[in-house]
């Protein structure tokens, strides 16, 4: 196993996902865990089919492999109607944009991954598209150009970003319903892992499936595919069945430890104790310092270490509590106990 996209654990999506499909829930009911969030949708929709109107558009933020592109699939679905599906970097010119709105018709869901990526002129023809369902179209050049308004039909946009903050306020300002994905908790997590096994015949005991389930870090992607290699190993070096010893087994041959930490979440740990002597660091310094993309730290490291109470924002950087120096069995420094006392004015 090696670092960047090719992490085991890395969240973003890979080719060999694609089995994932076949896993993906289709209805509301099917969607485990997110329970706010789901119901949240389910009035959502039922008030839209009610009022016989297209769905209010839709931001979904969070980490990667959470569920983003799922639930855009079951809202479509649920609605009965077609998603059309583009992400921010694959719509380059506002024409592409227009081509696209263009050919949607009424109920439609516009899904745009990535929407954070759009650039700003394809913005500017997507803002009076969601809020007024029309078209500015500049027909001619110099002085004899004018401008036509042409109607849409109307459509649902549905936003999914790993970067709320990098979504303009304008855009933001769109979106009747903006929703954040966290990780899963435990109990959804094993829940997730028994129904893809049981949908791949694989022959599990309880045990082995919540090994799985506690090394996914909280995000069904990482449990699918956590659940695939163990099958591997199952079937290669032990009689196909999945038990504790096998998933451990498995997965420590994989570098996931028991918290689902993997080499570069540890380097990343090493290095604000050991080189910035447990910070605080900048996210970027760090990246730097290990030979790793930002985007990498920010979007799949960071969240998780935060999550799990390893990290500690702060306005100077990333701080390493003592939770990680625990973790990694480091003394935690006597002047750092200090720093975290409150002080006396
Ligand atoms: N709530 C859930 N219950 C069961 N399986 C789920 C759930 N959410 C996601 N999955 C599974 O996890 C996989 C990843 O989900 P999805 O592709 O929707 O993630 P995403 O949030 O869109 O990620 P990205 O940000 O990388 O696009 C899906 O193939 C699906 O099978
Ligand atoms: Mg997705």
């Amino acid at each position: 196993m090696s670092d960047g996209p090719d992490r085991l654990i890395n969240p973003e999506a890979r080719p060999d996902d694609r089995v994932d499909l076949a896993l993906r829930p289709h209805r509301l009911t099917d969607i485990i865990g997110q329970d706010q969030i789901r119901e949240n949708l389910a009035i959502l929709i039922q008030a839209a089919r009610q009022r016989k109107e297209s769905l209010d558009h839709v931001l979904f933020y969070g980490p990667p492999g959470l569920g983003k592109t799922t639930l855009s699939h079951v809202l479509a679905n649920e609605m009965g109607v077609n998603i059309k599906i583009t992400a921010g970097p694959a719509v380059e010119r506002a024409g592409d944009l227009a081509a696209i709105l263009t050919n949607l018709r009424a109920g439609d869901i516009l899904f745009i991954d990535e929407i954070h990526r759009l650039g700003r002129a394809v913005e500017e023809v997507l803002y009076p598209a969601m809020e007024d369902f029309a078209l500015d179209i500049v027909i001619g050049k110099g002085p004899s150009a004018r401008s036509i308004r042409l109607k849409l039909p109307r459509f649902t946009v549905i936003g999914a970003t790993t970067r709320l903050a990098l979504v303009s306020a304008p855009l933001r300002a769109r979106f009747g319903a903006v929703y954040r994905l966290d990780y899963y908790d435990h109990p959804a997590m094993e829940k997730i892992v028994r129904r893809a096994a049981s949908l791949l015949n694989v022959e599990t005991v309880p045990d082995g499936i919540t090994e799985i389930a506690r090394r996914a870090r909280g995000t069904p992607r990482v449990a699918l595919r956590l659940l695939r290699r163990v099958r591997d190993y199952a079937q290669v070096r032990a009689d196909g069945v999945i038990t504790r010893e096998v998933a451990e087994e498995a997965l420590n041959l994989l570098n996931v430890d028991p918290l689902g930490l993997d080499e570069v979440d540890l380097r990343v740990l090493h290095t604000i104790i050991e080189k910035y002597r447990g910070g605080p660091v900048g996210l970027n310094t760090i990246a730097a310092s290990i030979g790793e993309e930002p985007d990498t730290i920010m979007d799949v490291v960071e969240p998780y270490l935060l999550q799990l109470g390893f990290l500690d924002r702060t306005p100077q950087g990333r701080v390493a509590t003592r939770l990680a120096y625990d973790h990694l069995h480091l003394a935690y420094p006597a002047e750092q106990e200090q720093n975290q006392q409150p002080r006396l004015l």
